[in-house]
């Protein structure tokens, strides 16, 4: 089976699983887990932030992050094509009385002129914008990698009117491994960033939250109402710091998302978006056929890949997908669609 469905599929290699054997663990609740501590102080440190707090999910590190930097009943900025938008269950309305107003732009980030539209100055009718939320790399746009120079004005657009600006950046580390630069570059302009470690990175289990040491003093109390207080969770984190070191071969997926997207632009029918990491979009309006019937067929052809939209598949590439996997997919794929 070649499962291209996602990179959180990928599974601990057997370093990780002798890691989170032999981790020395405590009580993190009582903030006494060794391991945890220096996975969250090395994250901090390659993110560019004072402190960093360790999350079961990226969804969680997400709505505590919205919640510490908010009040409830205002406004969140953010893409429409968004994961907080998206995929996390309305959750900021849900979890922390938070309401949306949602922006389409190009790359998903707010040119300045789009972060002062969509801002609201509060007054005695209006709530006011407590966040603006972007996102790197941008999964629903086909993992584009965010150059920093955009992320800077839409945060310093923000910042002018004193809105904090949080970055999901669930792959932010492939978003600096394809634009070359280093991660801190891009979470530099930003007062939170979230980033998991458990899609390209490997990690079984886990993603982090970094900022100031004030912001994450209050994501940890905020991390335990939500139910997030973990216990001797160096043994989920052991195999966490052993992914972040992953960190420096993540172009090796792109390189692979790259041949995909170059073989299947050459089936007809498809058209491909040019990744820029490891997610390819194929629209295949053009085959006639529908998303699910064709996955099905993939499936049967043992190919997995991901309904995107109506006509859209998700591919994407991971360190589970071998090299030389392209090449079968590519042609089971095309035997596929193949009249
Ligand atoms: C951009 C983005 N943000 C957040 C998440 C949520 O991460 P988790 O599945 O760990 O909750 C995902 C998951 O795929 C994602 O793609």
């Amino acid at each position: 089976m070649i499962d291209l469905r996602s990179d959180t599929v990928t599974k601990p290699d057997e370093e990780m699983r002798e890691a989170a054997r032999t981790a020395d663990v405590g009580d993190d609740v009582y903030e006494e887990d060794p391991t945890v501590a220096d996975l969250e102080a090395r994250a901090a440190e390659r993110l560019g932030f004072e402190d960093a707090l360790f999350f079961p999910t990226g969804t969680m590190a997400n709505q505590v992050a919205a919640r510490v930097h908010t009040e409830r009943g205002q406004e969140v900025l953010a893409d429409r094509q968004s994961h907080v938008v998206k995929y996390e269950l309305g959750g900021l309305a849900q979890h922390s009385g938070l309401q949306l107003r949602t922006y389409d732009a190009e790359r998903g980030v707010p040119s300045p002129e789009a972060v002062a539209e969509g801002y609201v100055a509060e007054d005695l009718h209006r709530p006011g914008t407590g966040l603006l939320c972007l996102e790197n790399t941008h999964n629903a746009r086909g993992g584009l990698a965010i150059e920093p120079e955009r992320i800077a004005a839409a945060a310093e657009a923000a910042h002018e009117r004193d809105v904090p600006v949080h970055l999901d950046g669930a792959r932010v580390f492939n978003a600096a491994a394809a634009l070359e630069v280093p991660v801190a570059e891009l979470t530099d302009p930003v007062d939170s960033v979230m980033c998991s470690l458990s899609k390209g990175l490997g990690a079984p289990i886990g993603s982090l939250l970094a900022g100031s040491e004030a912001f994450v003093e209050r994501a940890r109390r905020t991390r335990k109402l939500f139910g997030g207080g973990m216990r001797q969770v160096g043994i989920v984190a052991a195999p966490a710091l052993r992914a972040l070191e992953n960190a420096d071969s993540l172009e090796r997926d792109h390189e692979k998302a790259s041949r995909l997207a170059a073989g299947l632009r050459e089936i007809d029918g498809l058209a491909v978006q040019e990744p820029e990491t490891n997610i390819v979009l194929v629209d295949v309006s053009e085959t006639g056929l529908d998303v699910e019937t064709i996955l099905a067929d993939w499936r049967e052809r043992d190919v997995l890949a991901t309904a995107f939209g109506p006509t859209t598949i998700r591919l994407v590439t991971h360190r589970d997908v071998a090299d030389d996997d392209v090449e079968p997919a590519l042609e089971r794929i095309e035997a596929s669609l193949s009249p």
